[in-house]
Parts: structure tokens; C-alpha cells; sequence
């Protein structure tokens, strides 16, 4: 363990959102902490505002007064960057510019001794650059913390190419000793989080784009039947279109214009219309005086199944044989007709398979058959109270009553969308450990990491990795090459890395 001393100082530059959540971080981990900020009063502002949040940390009953007082009188505003060559670890969390940060940290090189360790709570730039200007580059680590720091676990710990392994390590036990999830990774665009969390915009966008669904459908789909704790179009809001759309254009443009990134001209055009989200009063939804949030789109109860032939394999959806069974509607189980064919639910109307990255219609169309109609992936079957089911252009009417009333026979609510590819939930989680595996091939991290990254950094209920096992890898190459046939697009293009575990026999996690 080379956890940074409590005795040793820790120095916040920047008293900002960041900065202050840090800053309260490190004095809440038992160290005297220096906040300082080059305007004046802002380090003091952030003082109080830390204050605040500890009196209600208080009434809470999170920390007692002796708590608050004490983490409090560990807190100093320093009004001089040359107060700060005491520290054993400084952390900069400043203006996002590569010029401003490179100069604070020639000056801390200069002010501060040997064994301190710099650190930057960048988003976006290259540590490797940021180090690029020192003359030890070695003991500069990215520490990026995510907002707001006090409460979310992950912190993402940055080596750049010349960064020292000790260093690096210094930081990571560090993060772990203030009780967060500390995760390495390479200095590479967006990190982790950054990187892999845009397939989860990005494919609802395209979705609806396409017609697919609207907001307010795909985002109860992503939280009824994913456990997602917010749908993307929400959670878009919540950032700021503007400030999502920046993050996308700028992880696309370093990755020079992979079409992977490529973000959505939809979005654009709302942040464009001064549709920010719930800070300008609009975005995807209404935020204004009595607003009332759209419905998700929710099918009439259909008919009562009378009974259901399990044809072959359901995969990840064979939790629902257990579900229909509760609910005692009478199943016969047969072998698959085929070998290669997925498993099917078959009402006497109906013709139920999990989707697989076609459309419906290609499937009605493959099948010779007028009754197809697909479902979603779910992360849980039992747990998910909504599921969506997508008609092929074939399919009578009657046979999409069925189909949503077998799922309503079990309790669910039923979202019927259009017939996009992939759907809402399998093509969102198929795209996401496609980024996922990609960022492992390439080393930026390992299994393990990208998976804590995801669930500690932006609250998914399960890594996309271990999410690819439990939906089994050589599916989700499945998934991608059929949209990666219906678009023709590199975007879909699988990661070797899937390719290898499924050559190999292999998940993610075995
Ligand atoms: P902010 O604008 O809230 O705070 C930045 C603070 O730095 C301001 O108080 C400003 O006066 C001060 N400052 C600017 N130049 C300075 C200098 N040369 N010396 C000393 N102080 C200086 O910004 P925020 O959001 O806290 O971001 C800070 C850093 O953290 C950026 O690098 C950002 O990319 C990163 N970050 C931001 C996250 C967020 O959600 N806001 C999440 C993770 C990282």
C-alpha cells in the first residue's frame, strides 16, 4: 500500500464544482487540505459551499458535528499558489485548457518538493501532453474524479506515457484509502467512461432518428427492462445537450472521425434551438411550469394466452419459461427445428424470437412467415416491468395483440416500437461492449476495469462485459453483424476482441 500519508498536505487547485467536491473528498480522508483558486473569493466560495453540504451531511445523520468541525478545520483557503510547496499530492482541477494547465504545473515544479505528486483532474486532454511540459513528467498522474465528486465512486487514475508506475500507484491507493473505486487507464480520448458511454446516446439517437421510438418510450424501456437508473434522452437533459454533444464531437474528432463517435444531428439541432435540457427549461422533454412528462408509448391489453410452445434455446431470455409458468399458462417445450435457429415462443397467432440484430421484416421475411414479432433484450427478465416488441411489416395486427398479451400475462407492460434493428436495449448493450472490448484490446484498461468504470462512474447496474457473458459473446457478434449488415457502417464493426473470445470459447469474466 503506498496510500498518501494522512499527515501530508493535499493542495486543490481550482475551487469550482470539481475542485471544492475534491477538495471535500481529501479532508473528509483525514488530510489537511489547501483549496486555492486564482479569482478572488472563489476558494473561500467554496469553502462555504463544502460547509454547507457537511451541515446537511449533519441533519442527515451521515457524519455527527465532531465530524463536520473537524473535516472543516482541515480545510484552508491558501491565496498563493506558493502556499501550496508543502503538499505531498496536488491536485489541479482548473479550466480545461492544455496551455493554462501545462503553466500551473511548470510553476508547481518549481514551488513543490521532489516526492510530491501532481496530479490533473482533466476530462479531456492528453496527460501524456499535459506532462509533455515538465521536467519530471514521470510523477504527473491524471486523477479523474467524476462529478459530484463526494458522492460518485470512480475515480479514473491516468498514466500517461511518461508517467511513473509508482506515481500512478501512489494515486490509485490513495483513491482507494478515500473510499473510492480507482481504476487505471491509459492516456487515450474520453479515458473510460467517456469512450464507452456513447453508444448509450448514440444508439437511442440513431433509434430515434430512424422513427424508431421517441424519447420518452426508449427511455422507459432503458429503465423498465435495462435497470438503467436514467434513460439516455433523461440523462441527456440532465447534462445539458450542449454539453453532450461537445463531449461527442470531441471524442469523435480525436478519434479521427471514427464513425463510432459520430454524434447526432438531432442533438445538434436541439442544442442549436437553445433546447439545453432541465437547465434552459426544455430539451428532450418540457421542463416549464406544469409540464407534464409524455407517456411511453403502452400497448392495450391483448388477448389471455392460451397456451405457448417453447421451441428451442431462449438464451438470455429463458428466465421467461419460469415467468409463463408462474403465471400457469400452459407451455409444451420442443427441440429447435433447426440447429442454428434461436429459440421462439409460438402462440397460435404469434411467433415470438429475442431480436438479433435483423429487423423483424428481414426475420418475416427469411422465415416465410406473416407472424413475426421480436422482442427486447431485458437485464433481468423477472425484475424488467416493461418490454419492447417490435412487428415485421408482415405481421397482421392480431399477432402484435398476442404477442403483448403473453407479456402482459406475466405482468410486464408492453411498448410496441417500430421495426429498427437491433431494437432499443440489445443494440444499446451490444454497442457498449463493442467500446468496451475495444478499449481492453487496446490496453486502456483491463475486463475488471471497464466493467467497475461503467457501473461506479455512471451507475449502470452491470459492466457491459460481464453484461456480454450473461447475453453470451458469441451473440452479441451476432447482434453486431446484422446491424453492421443492415447499415453497412464501420460503426457497427466488431471488435477483435469478440471475435477472439468467441473463437476461443471464452467470456469476458471465465
Ligand atoms: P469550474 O469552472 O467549475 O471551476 C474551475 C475553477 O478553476 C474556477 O473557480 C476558476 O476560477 C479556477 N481557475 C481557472 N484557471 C485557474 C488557474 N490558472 N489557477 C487557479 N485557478 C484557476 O470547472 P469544473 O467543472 O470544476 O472543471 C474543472 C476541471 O475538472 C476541468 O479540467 C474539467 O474538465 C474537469 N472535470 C469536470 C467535470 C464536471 O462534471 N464538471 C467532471 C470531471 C472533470
Amino acid at each position: 500500500m503506498t496510500a498518501l500519508s494522512t499527515d501530508r498536505i493535499v493542495a486543490v487547485i481550482g475551487a469550482g464544482t470539481m475542485g471544492a467536491g475534491i477538495a471535500q473528498v481529501a479532508a473528509q480522508a483525514g488530510h489537511p487540505v489547501l483549496l486555492y483558486d486564482a479569482q478572488d473569493g472563489a476558494a473561500a466560495r467554496g469553502r462555504d459551499g463544502i460547509a454547507a453540504f457537511l451541515a446537511k451531511s449533519v441533519e442527515r445523520g451521515k457524519i455527527d458535528e465532531n465530524d463536520r468541525k473537524a473535516i472543516l478545520d482541515r480545510l484552508t483557503v491558501a491565496d498563493n499558489l506558493k502556499d501550496l510547496s508543502p503538499a505531498g499530492m496536488v491536485i489541479e482541477a482548473i479550466v480545461e485548457n492544455l496551455e493554462i494547465k501545462q503553466n500551473v504545473f511548470k510553476d508547481l515544479e518549481e514551488l513543490c518538493g521532489d516526492d510530491t505528486i501532481l496530479a490533473s483532474n482533466t476530462s479531456s486532454l492528453s496527460i501524456t501532453a499535459i506532462g509533455a511540459a515538465l521536467e519530471r513528467p514521470g510523477r504527473l498522474v491524471g486523477m479523474h474524479f467524476f462529478n459530484p465528486a463526494p458522492l460518485m465512486a470512480l475515480v479514473e487514475v491516468i498514466h500517461g506515457l511518461m508517467t511513473d508506475t509508482k506515481a500512478a500507484e501512489t494515486v490509485f491507493d490513495t483513491a482507494a484509502a478515500w473510499g473510492k473505486a480507482p481504476v487505471h487507464a491509459t492516456s487515450t480520448p474520453g479515458f473510460i467512461v467517456n469512450r464507452c458511454a456513447r453508444g448509450f446516446y448514440g444508439e437511442a439517437l440513431r433509434v430515434y432518428q430512424e422513427g424508431g421510438a421517441d424519447p420518452a418510450t426508449v427511455d422507459a424501456v432503458m429503465r423498465e427492462a435495462g435497470g438503467f437508473r436514467m434513460g439516455p434522452f433523461e440523462l441527456m437533459d440532465l447534462i445539458g445537450n450542449d454539453i453532450n454533444v461537445a463531449v461527442s464531437t470531441a471524442v469523435f474528432a480525436a478519434y479521427h472521425n471514427d464513425p463510432r463517435f459520430m454524434p447526432s444531428l438531432a442533438q445538434k439541432e436541439l442544442a442549436a434551438a437553445g433546447r439545453l435540457g432541465r437547465k434552459s427549461g426544455a430539451g428532450w422533454y418540457d421542463y416549464g411550469e406544469g409540464a407534464a412528462r409524455p407517456a411511453p408509448h403502452t400497448a392495450p391489453d391483448g388477448p389471455t394466452p392460451k397456451g405457448v410452445i417453447v421451441e428451442g434455446d431462449l438464451g438470455p431470455a429463458e428466465g421467461l419459461v419460469q415467468l409463463m409458468e408462474d403465471a400457469e399458462i400452459p407451455i409444451q417445450r420442443e427441440k429447435s427445428l433447426e440447429d442454428d435457429r434461436a429459440g421462439a415462443l409460438i402462440l397460435d397467432d404469434v411467433v415470438l424470437r429475442l431480436t438479433d440484430g435483423r429487423m423483424a421484416t428481414q426475420v418475416a421475411a427469411d422465415e416465410e412467415s406473416d407472424k413475426i414479432v421480436l422482442f427486447d433484450l431485458a437485464l433481468d427478465y423477472e425484475a424488467a416491468t416493461r418490454i419492447a416488441l417490435a412487428p415485421a411489416d408482415q405481421t397482421a395486427q392480431h399477432a402484435v395483440a398476442a404477442a403483448a398479451g403473453l407479456f402482459q400475462a406475466i405482468g410486464k407492460a408492453v411498448s410496441v416500437i417500430d421495426d429498427v434493428p437491433g431494437m432499443l436495449l440489445m443494440r444499446a448493450i451490444a454497442m457498449l461492449a463493442n467500446e468496451a472490448a475495444d478499449a481492453v484490446n487496446q490496453g486502456v484498461t483491463d475486463v475488471a476495469g471497464v466493467d467497475t468504470a461503467m457501473m461506479k462512474g455512471v451507475n449502470y447496474p452491470l459492466g457491459p462485459l460481464a453484461w456480454a457473458d450473461r447475453i453470451g459473446v458469441d451473440r452479441v457478434r451476432t447482434v453486431l453483424a446484422n446491424l453492421g449488415a443492415v447499415y453497412g457502417e464501420d460503426r457497427y464493426r466488431t471488435s477483435p476482441l469478440i471475435h477472439r473470445r468467441v473463437a476461443g470459447g471464452r467470456g469476458f469474466h471465465d
